[in-house]
């Protein structure tokens, strides 16, 4: 698998211009670990000021619209992100497709309209609770893969996928080595059917309660590329426990 291990900071809906002084500390500080790629997902409304505030760090949105524009209140297009300074953007998580009803279809056409934008999108796929423990996880994986990932010409080289257990947001509760490392082996091999050789490359990010005493152990797990981290990117020292945890694994 190729790439830097990348570390990504969703915010969700936190986030004033009082936190600005959080984000100039991870970027300050990314800029010491070059071998992990770092960025910082922060509500629209500050995405300008946090352009403006680093120079290291990757910025995006948390979602988008699949149109470029019209009449949609409320909502933000994937040009609009990229007018904004955006790198990239989640699509996908979670929290949209149980509160804001998003189906696959929705996601994959965001995922597709993110690209059109030129800019990279992390697609997030994850279970819940009852499917796993209804021995399902893999299969319920696997469909929202082949229903939301972005159908494109050649590799898909800026897209990544997030593997966000519904049951471990927020929780403080983690899957087991094994069972990530099963399930991230199970979307590697459905990226490959759906991309070919392509799908080797996807970058594949774990999410759901990675903190400062687990990133380490999450992050040496095959085919973990990298973390989307919620609560523990709030504040500069406790995300930059994390990256500080995969810049270890990198050096060695
Ligand atoms: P937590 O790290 O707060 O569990 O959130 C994970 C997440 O949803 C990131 O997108």
């Amino acid at each position: 698998m190729a790439g830097l291990p990348y570390i990504v900071g969703n915010w969700k809906m936190n986030g004033t211009r009082a936190m600005l002084s959080e984000v100039r500390a991870i970027d300050r500080s990314a800029a010491r670990f070059p071998k992990v790629q770092v960025a910082v997902a922060p509500p629209a409304t500050l995405l300008y000021r946090v352009r403006d505030a680093v120079e290291v760090i990757g910025i995006g949105g948390q979602d988008c619209h699949a149109k470029d524009s019209g009449a949609f209140t409320g909502d933000i297009s994937a040009p609009m992100l990229k007018d904004a300074g955006a790198d990239f953007t989640i699509v996908g998580h979670s929290e949209r497709r149980t509160l804001h009803g998003e189906s696959d279809a929705d996601v994959r056409s965001k995922a597709e309209a993110a690209l059109a934008a030129g800019l990279a999108a992390i697609l997030c796929v994850g279970e819940t609770e009852a499917e796993r423990d209804a021995g399902r996880a893999e299969e319920v994986v696997g469909g929202q893969l082949e229903g939301s990932c972005p159908r494109i010409d050649g590799a898909p080289e800026k897209l990544s996928v997030a593997y966000e257990p519904v049951w471990a947001i927020g929780t403080g509760r983690v899957p087991s080595v094994e069972d990530v490392a099963a399930m991230h082996k199970s979307i590697r091999d459905k990226l490959v059917a759906i991309y070919g050789a392509g799908g080797a490359d996807v970058r594949i990010l774990y999410g759901g309660s990675v903190k400062a005493d687990n990133a380490a152990e999450l992050l040496s797990i095959p085919d973990v590329g990298g973390a989307l981290v919620g609560g523990a990117s709030l504040t500069a020292e406790s995300f930059l426990a994390i990256v500080g945890a995969a810049a270890s694994l990198a050096d060695d």
